[in-house]
């Protein structure tokens, strides 16, 4: 299965791809984790993309066109993929359609703005990639992960300010993507819920109807 999220920041698409990843076995692609983690590694395009994502704009598109291209190609994405926060604009989206990727499935978690802006203040990320929340999925122990033990830390494009750019982005430039998938009449909507597994369970059931 090809398959895209889509969603506003901290809608749970990671949090989902990765329930989604484990049932299906198929690689969770998300272009934010691969540019995080050229930031992280100190690379050119890490130095560039920073400075767009900590004032809560998109990368540009020749940028994470570029990525998706490269990495959709390899071994690992033969078998079906999830693609997290890609396509994020029509031009990227024209551009996954110009490569010859034929989508099975657009899924949206739709989450009001106001649930957002709760959530992400409550995030806590690992390096390791696990994802927390201080509420609905907190650690065995405060501020450390359960996976690798190693200390949480807030992400830099996780402060109010950010968050509310992040969200006039999302509006504006990510939204328009539902109307175009919805005339391929590939596209489903979930309501995402206060508790992540009410959520996973109505998107392995939506997507076990499109399998059917
Ligand atoms: P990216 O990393 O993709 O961020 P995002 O889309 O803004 O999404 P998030 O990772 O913040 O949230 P999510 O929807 O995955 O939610 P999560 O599961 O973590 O992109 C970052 C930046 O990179 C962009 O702003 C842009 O600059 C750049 N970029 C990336 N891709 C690009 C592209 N294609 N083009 C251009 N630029 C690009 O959940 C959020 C929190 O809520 C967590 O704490 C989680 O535990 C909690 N939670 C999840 N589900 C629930 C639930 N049901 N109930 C309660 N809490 C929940």
């Amino acid at each position: 299965m090809n398959l895209i999220l889509l969603g506003a920041p901290g809608a749970g698409k990671g949090t989902q791809s990765a329930k989604i990843s484990e049932k299906y076995n198929i690689p969770a692609v998300s272009t934010g984790d691969m540019l995080r983690a050229a930031i992280k590694a100190g690379t050119e395009l890490g130095a560039s993309a920073k400075s767009y994502m900590d004032a809560g704009k998109l990368v540009p598109d020749e940028v994470v066109v570029g990525i998706i291209k490269d990495h959709l190609s390899t071994e690992a994405c033969q078998n079906g993929f999830i693609l997290d926060g890609f396509p994020r604009t029509i031009p990227q989206a024209e551009a996954l359609s110009a490569m010859g990727v034929k989508i099975d499935v657009v899924l949206s978690i739709e989450v009001p703005d106001e649930k957002i802006i709760a959530r992400m203040s409550g995030r806590r990320v690992c390096s390791c990639g696990a994802s927390y929340h201080v509420d609905y999925i907190p650690p065995k122990v405060e501020g450390v992960c359960d996976k690798c033990g190693a200390n949480l830390y807030i992400r830099d494009d996780d402060c109010a300010e950010t968050v509310a750019n992040r969200l006039k982005t999302y509006h504006a430039q990510t939204e328009p993507l539902k109307d175009f998938y919805s005339k391929q009449g590939n596209l489903i909507t979930v309501e995402g819920q206060e508790e992540v597994a009410d959520t996973t369970a109505l998107v392995l059931a939506a997507l076990a109807k499109v399998e059917a």
